[in-house]
């Protein structure tokens, strides 16, 4: 026995080449069965991420929900929870989609924030309200009811709110009253005062106490008049007691936005002491409107550095404390508001058409991460 071979040569020549088919399958039925990146924005992200969601696209659209599930844990409700779609008529209430991005979230155990209760645009008001021709209590109280019936009814599941919305003028930083340019003055300013903004937060901390609330504006990286008047609001508020929690900087931005102006308004707003929530960010690259224009190399990698830099910035700029968090205006460029809004060509998002992952995500998660 002891002389004899267990495998001539021949023979496992042989055998190797009839497990070599069997070896090169298993390799890649492993490839197969994990094709999904364990990396996503969530799990590097020290603050809460998210994106504006509307929910026609979570019931329709696979990619999508799988894509908002996989990578946030923090959804913002793009429009169906403004005015027009709450309240379409006096004291009718409709929260059927909120509720359902609100199941979704909760599903998950993802934040939810609510946007928003009170905003002068003509796109979130209903007519009712455009048309409303009350006197100065009859318009107080359709404005407490709608923002204390739209609170209570989500008392304990909506964590916070945008209470108001861009009221402050981009050419002067006074808050909006008369109309500037037809359609941009507010209907709130002109019928209850000026003092609403103190009001409204007022009652949508009464409707419920432990939801936080937030002022949300843009321009703050462009219109340093417009951020140190947004300042003096909020800073103003908050000595009077006004229970406001937060500040949301839009950051609807393009591939050219200055830097530095961007970590001026940063550390400007940090130094308030109230949360700081870049509340809708997307980056453009056509903020000139080529209708030319093709979405090449250099533009994506501008693209990615920029993300990088917001991200990178925010997460280095603002005390721990006070980083609410990142969200983007939608998730994918097929569902960006920026192309239909503007009528032009753009790619802001960091994901594609089909919402697999562009350069700028890299950008997005290397600001995460540095
Ligand atoms: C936009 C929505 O994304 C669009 O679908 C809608 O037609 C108009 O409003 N600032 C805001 C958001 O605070 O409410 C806006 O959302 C984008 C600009």
């Amino acid at each position: 026995m002891r002389g004899q071979k267990l495998l001539s040569p021949k023979l496992a020549i042989r055998l190797i080449f009839l497990l070599l088919p069997l070896a090169v399958w298993s390799c890649k039925k492993k490839e197969v069965a994990n094709p999904a990146p364990d990396v996503t924005l969530k799990s590097v992200a020290p603050f809460p991420v998210g994106a504006a969601i509307n929910p026609w696209l979570l019931k329709s659209n696979f990619n999508y929900y799988g894509r908002v599930a996989t990578e946030y844990n923090s959804v913002t409700t793009e429009n169906v929870l403004k005015f027009d779609f709450v309240e379409p008529q006096q004291n009718q209430f409709d929260f059927s989609e909120g509720d359902t991005i609100l199941n979704f979230a909760k599903a998950r155990h993802m934040r939810v924030h609510g946007h928003n209760l009170i905003w002068h645009n003509a796109l979130a008001l209903p007519d009712w309200v455009i048309n409303f021709s009350g006197n100065t209590a009859a318009w107080e109280a359709l404005f407490k009811n709608h923002i204390e019936t739209e609170v209570a009814h989500y008392k304990g599941q909506i964590a916070s709110w945008d209470v108001v919305n861009e009221a402050i003028r981009d050419d002067n930083g006074a808050i909006r009253n008369l109309d500037v340019n037809p359609g941009d003055g507010s209907i709130w300013r002109r019928n209850l005062g000026p003092d609403y903004i103190a009001r409204a937060f007022q009652y949508a901390h009464e409707a419920d106490p432990n939801a936080l609330l937030f002022y949300n504006d843009y321009g703050q990286e462009w219109n340093s008049i417009k951020l140190d008047s947004m300042i003096a609001l909020v800073t103003g508020l908050k000595a009077r007691g006004v229970p406001i929690s937060g500040i949301g900087m839009q950051c609807h931005i393009d591939i050219n936005m200055s830097q530095a102006n961007f970590k001026i308004a940063l550390q400007k707003l940090a130094a308030t002491g109230l949360l700081i929530h870049i509340s809708e960010l997307d980056i453009s690259v056509n903020p000139g409107n080529d209708p030319n224009i093709t979405y090449n190399y250099t533009l994506q990698l501008q693209q990615t550095n920029m993300y990088q830099y917001v991200v990178q910035t925010y997460k280095n700029t603002v005390p721990k404390a006070q980083q609410y968090g990142i969200t983007t205006w939608n998730v994918g460029d097929a569902d960006s508001w920026i192309p239909g809004f503007f009528k032009r060509k753009d790619w802001p998002l960091p994901f594609d058409s089909l919402y697999r992952p562009k350069n700028c995500y890299n950008g997005y998660l290397n600001g995460l991460k540095n």
